[in-house]
């Protein structure tokens, strides 16, 4: 393995090495006194030695990073210098065994804090990111999720400057000081973990607005944000409402404060934070109008503004026990946001986008060198571990309980997990004890799916006798090894199954032995041992099944479907899931022949199968015109390179470009009537915001990309039309999509006037930067490092990092390996640049070097050397550190 520049490599934290805090604090009071020069911080902690770990006394081990201790009392006493330790990371305080008082006073500069964790100051803001383990850079504290305290906080800042003072839970004082200053006192009566912590200093504007929970109390809300941003905040208001609404409806979780706050901020490193009674976002998962965000925008703020606050429940009065435990409350909670999401919406719509992003996003992960379980079992840096893998798979896994139990006896495991642990710090299998215990249902092997890491595959075979008339199919699973778990065992797999007759409907089920199948048309296979054959009976001939309906499982499915099969499962299949994934299946088949005859040196022709069950699903007029349009978009150009042991990049984007282009030309017709159509049902300002408005103008975007990829000139006016800047945003991006890899005058000129009608406005410029960095034209890289001196692009901001460099590096595959490895160095000289700032985000950054494997030798070669630059800097980050050396192992 390549070794870093660093004299000792960072070391990992092992699950398997937990222990219980030798100390536990019943309450903090945080004195934050902000200041120019420095921020000074007193925390009194009052504490105890923790009974479940041992007797006697044990000397008390603070965290910290990055602050200046000033002074140490305890009891009461002063402590001189001689009788504690400061490290790099830890303060060590003389041996206690009793309950105790420790005064810690130290000053930290919120102003040098560019990466975003702990409490960082960012233009005029002062604001906090703690999780997983910010908390430790503003005070010394034990920051860990298993010590749980009751806060109380004061904030003291100049007035005029800063007249907004935030803290968790309720205001119970406030007041002025001498010197312009002022200050604000809050108390959070519910006990937390250090990483739910949350402060904010600021001019900000606010909206206001209300809701009486089910039991009749009425809670505040109020949203902060940026003065000015005030009219875009309605959306994120209104979601919230629903969340609130939902999460007592199914849940039957109230609300627990008096006041619920949420601020938006513009530079943050993730999507937004959980952080009791005062969650804090991302402003780009806030600010909404029609004008600057997609319909998309609008979905995405609703689906995270719920899954913030469904944590108040799954993550904050029940939390985590360690950082291993993460999807505890990620997964949990991800699971809870979907279903939210399919509740308002579309469920199959919802289904098929997130399954897309699992496949896209997860499946590499779990394939490739930083393959880790749902519950990892080592880290070197906690935030490495934010992955698809705890969050998307994590929420599969949940999803696979609740298919098990049934809704019923899920709710019931849920009732039993919040009677038992409410309050307290637990682990994942907690959860699952709590799910077995509320049912009877044994999960004990389903457990592997926390600690196996790798996507399972699944084979399915079948054969129909006519005489008999019964169907026996067989069903094998195979999991990949992954780092450090060479081999894996069978888990219980979860396979909801039905079988279509000829006829197009689903045909009654009854397994061979019993009296009767009882009429239902679905049943749930469970597949718990390496292989296993069911016999169908009284199957008609010609049935086709339907498998992994819903995709109740995060597997990857090998079934012996024939292209006939698919086309009728296509038109036919009762699961919407089950339709999309058919003629999925049919394309990335036809694309896959597409790339073996570019690379044979033979033209690439898409099959005539996939052009007629386009044309079929076009002219189904019962189909939504959301899912429609989720039925028409071919797989991405990352999920075929999966697919291939090899991702020739350059075939790859041909053979998708070449079938756009014929599925676009030979429906023209009709793409060209399902535009017409679904624009003359846009109302003018195109404010309507229901489910349906949004799906068609999905479709219609669809129908407009068709059109434009079809190389006719109509199609291309038509776009340039709806991308002028005065349209909604939904509209102007989809013309701007659908023009961007054009090697046309049009496509310059729309860019160029979507830039002078929103440079001065962030959010809307991101869009700008995604789209420069996006395009398969062959200058992109160029635009790119231009780009990076716009006056509206910083490193320092994340939002601007991510559409503008991941713009190019994660949404550009095409451009980002080209063969003369242009892109890689491009990467490792930003990933290095970042690094130094920001190293949370740098790490992310890195994330499109480390599958090299699956390119051909010559990419693989670059992408190392790149991962070699970048694991050389002598001053590299614990962050980076870990995922380039996982990389290169
Ligand atoms: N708990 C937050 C959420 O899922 C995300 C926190 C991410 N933290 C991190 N260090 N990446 O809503
Ligand atoms: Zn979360």
């Amino acid at each position: 393995m390549d070794r870093a520049a660093h004299e000792t490599s960072p070391q990992p934290v092992r699950l398997q090495d937990y222990a219980p805090p030798p100390h536990l604090i019943d309450s903090v009071e945080l004195t934050v006194e902000l200041g120019d020069d420095w921020t000074k911080v007193t925390a009194i902690l009052s504490g105890r030695r923790n009974p479940a770990a041992g007797s006697g006394p044990a000397p008390i081990v603070l965290d910290g990073q990055d602050q200046q201790l000033q002074a140490v009392t305890l009891d009461g006493r002063r402590l001189a210098e001689s009788e504690y330790q400061v490290g790099a990371e830890k303060l060590t305080l003389p041996a206690v065994d009793g309950p105790f008082e420790l005064m810690i006073e130290g000053r930290i500069r919120p102003q040098d804090n560019t990466a975003l964790e702990g409490l960082y100051r960012s233009g005029g803001l002062y604001c906090t990111q703690c999780e997983a383990e910010g908390f430790r850079r503003i005070t010394y504290y034990p920051d860990r999720p298993d010590v749980m305290a009751v806060f109380t906080v004061r904030i003291e800042a100049d007035k005029e400057r800063f007249p907004v003072l935030l803290a968790n839970g309720n205001c119970v004082e406030t007041g002025e000081l001498p010197f312009g200053r002022h200050f604000a006192v809050w108390h959070d009566p519910f006990r937390k973990p250090a990483y739910l912590f949350a402060m904010v200093a600021g001019d900000l504007g606010c909206v206001e607005d209300s809701y009486v929970t089910r039991s009749g109390r009425e809670v505040t809300l109020r949203i902060y944000v940026d003065p000015g941003n005030e009219g875009r905040t309605g959306h994120a208001m209104e979601s919230l409402k629903r969340s609130m609404r939902w999460d007592e409806e199914v849940y039957g979780f109230e609300y627990d404060l008096d006041v619920f706050m949420i601020v938006a901020v513009s530079a943050f490193n993730m999507g937004a934070m959980e952080n009791k009674g005062l969650n804090i976002f991302n402003d780009k998962f806030i600010l909404a109008d029609p004008d600057t965000a997609t319909d998309g925008d609008f979905q995405r703020i609703e689906g995270i503004v719920a899954h913030e606050y469904f944590h108040n429940w799954t993550g904050n009065r029940i939390t985590c026990r360690d950082w291993f435990q993460l999807s505890l409350k990620e997964g949990l909670t991800v699971f809870r946001d979907q279903e939210f999401s399919a509740d308002m919406h579309d469920r199959g719509v919802k289904r098929v986008s997130d399954v897309r992003l699992l496949r896209t996003v997860q499946f590499p992960e779990d394939a490739g060198p930083t393959a880790h379980p749902v519950r990892p079992d080592t880290y070197i840096e906690i935030n490495n571990f934010y992955t698809v893998t705890v969050y998307e798979k994590g929420s599969e896994v949940v999803r696979m309980i609740h298919t098990l139990l049934g809704p019923d006896g899920f709710r019931k495991g849920m009732d039993l997990y919040v009677e038992r642990h409410d309050g307290q710090a637990v682990t994942c299998d907690d959860f699952v004890a709590a799910m077995e215990d509320a049912t009877g249902v044994d999960l004990s092997r389903f457990r592997l799916w926390y600690s196996q890491a790798g996507t399972p595959t699944v084979t399915a075979r079948w054969q129909h006798d006519p005489a008999t008339r019964r169907l026996d199919l067989t069903l094998s699973q195979a999991t990949p090894s992954t780092p450090g778990q060479p081999t894996k065992q069978p888990m219980p797999i979860p396979l909801r199954t039905a079988l279509i007759g000829r006829n197009g409907a689903p045909l009654p089920l009854r397994l061979d032995g019993e009296p009767d199948g009882g009429g239902a048309t679905e049943r749930v296979l469970v597949l718990d041992e390496a292989a296993t054959t069911v016999s169908f009976v009284d199957v008609p001939p010609g049935a086709v099944p339907s498998l992994l309906r819903g995709f109740s499982a995060p597997v990857k499915l090998d079934a012996a479907w024939s292209e006939e099969d698919l086309a009728f499962l296509a038109g036919a299949d009762d699961d919407p899931f089950g339709r999309w994934e058919a003629l999925q299946s049919l394309s990335t088949r036809a694309l896959l022949a597409m790339v073996g005859a570019l690379r044979a040196g033979k033209p690439a022709v898409l099959d005539q199968r996939v052009v007629e069950a386009f044309r079929a699903s076009l002219a189904d007029d019962r189909l939504e015109p959301a899912f429609l349009s989720e039925l028409l978009a071919l797989p991405g150009e990352s999920l075929l390179g999966q697919a291939l042991d090899v991702w020739h990049v350059d075939e790859v984007h041909a053979a998708r470009a070449e079938a756009r282009r014929v599925i676009g030309e030979t429906l023209f017709d009709g793409w060209s009537a399902l535009y017409e159509r679904l624009s003359a049902a846009e109302p003018a300002g195109g404010a309507d915001l229901s489910t349906a408005a949004m799906g068609r103008r999905a479709l219609a975007n669809a129908a407009l990309a068709y059109m434009v990829a079809s190389g006719r000139e109509e199609g291309i006016r038509l776009a340039v039309a709806q991308a002028r800047p005065d349209g909604t945003m939904t509209r102007v991006m989809g013309a701007l999509v659908a023009l961007n890899d054009l090697e046309r005058p049009e496509r310059d000129a729309a860019l160029a006037a979507f830039h002078d009608r929103w440079q001065n406005d962030p959010l809307v410029l991101d869009k700008w930067f995604a789209l420069k960095a996006g395009s398969a034209r062959t200058d992109t890289l160029d635009q790119v490092k231009g780009l990076l001196e716009h006056p509206g692009f910083s490193i320092r901001i994340p939002n601007r990092v991510r559409a503008l460099i991941g713009g190019f590096t994660a949404g550009n595959p095409v451009r980002f390996h080209a063969a003369d490895g242009s892109g890689y160095d491009f990467l490792a000289e930003q990933v290095l640049a970042l690094d130094a700032i920001n190293p949370q985000v740098a790490a992310r950054m890195t994330q499109p070097l480390v599958r090299w494997r699956k390119f051909d030798a010559g990419r693989g070669k670059a992408m190392t050397d790149a991962l070699r630059r970048i694991i050389h800097s002598p001053t590299l980050s614990k962050d980076v550190y870990e995922i380039a050396s996982k990389a290169l192992a």
